[in-house]
């Protein structure tokens, strides 16, 4: 049998509308009936519905970039989980790390965040990862599992079974620094054992752990060869169909 990947693009918070179309009309142009990786973009939330209409039967899925911890009220500016499920999004990240440095996500609130989209059916990506001071202080391992723990303890391997994590360590993102291949495998194989004491190994074997961070296509395939890397999220490269089309076909 073949190994599942699963290969994420993050937007973040680019591309204007036409642009958005312009991409997602390329995407499915260039994967046409590809049956290898599975793939999932997360556009902004303003294009959330024109590009679940435009993936519509399709093998991409649509996903969106944050939700809001709570189910509906007085948060100007918030976006529920239940907005999103009504609009068919299927995918949200969580915790990414602009998520954690810029709007100040908590680990409590990420943990909160991961029970919401649990509870209404969302696929939830988790995103973990150390600052490059963290790293260079010897507190990779020490950061990786407090953000584990609080997120995933209380949760069942059963309420977790669509789960993905995404390792990003924060100096690989935007910065051209891609962890080594060698490098992102000993953190992902750490990871899974982690997750194997919380969870049981079992589940452990089957989370899809995703490396994220500077990922392109000349780097793609040797990140991907790696046994405990099961796939991509991958920012400034999905934002062009041909590269990102790439990563997800090198991913077999
Ligand atoms: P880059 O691929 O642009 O480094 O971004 C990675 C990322 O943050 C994906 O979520």
């Amino acid at each position: 049998m073949s190994r599942r990947y699963v290969i994420g693009g993050n937007w973040k918070m680019n591309l204007t509308l036409p642009e958005a179309q312009e991409l997602g009309s390329g995407l499915r142009n260039r994967l046409g009936s590809h049956r290898g990786a599975e793939a999932i973009v997360y556009p902004s939330f303003p294009y959330l519905q024109t590009m679940v209409k435009r993936f519509d039967d399709s093998r991409v899925a649509v996903g969106a970039q944050d939700l809001h911890t709570e189910q509906s009220g007085a948060y100007t500016s918030g976006v529920s989980v239940q907005m999103l499920t009504s609009i068919g999004v299927t995918h949200v990240l969580i915790g990414h790390s602009e998520r954690r440095a810029v709007f100040g996500d908590s680990d409590e609130i990420v943990a909160q965040k991961l029970s919401v989209a649990l509870a209404n059916g969302l696929i939830p990506t988790l995103c973990i990862g150390e600052t490059r001071e963290e790293r260079h202080s010897n507190e990779t391992f020490s950061v990786l599992e407090r953000q584990l723990n609080s997120a995933l303890r209380g949760h069942t391997p059963q309420a977790l079974s669509k789960l993905i994590l995404a390792y990003e360590p924060v100096w690989a993102i935007g910065t051209g620094l891609t962890a080594s291949p060698a490098q992102a495998q000993e953190v992902h194989a750490w990871v899974r054992g982690y997750v194997g004491s919380l969870l049981g190994s079992s589940f452990a074997s089957q989370v899809p752990i995703q490396y994220g961070g500077s990922v392109k296509p000349a780097n793609a395939a040797g990140l991907l060869s790696q046994p405990d890397i099961d796939g991509a999220l991958v920012g400034g490269a999905s934002l062009k169909a041909p590269s990102f089309a790439d990563i997800i076909k090198s991913a077999h």
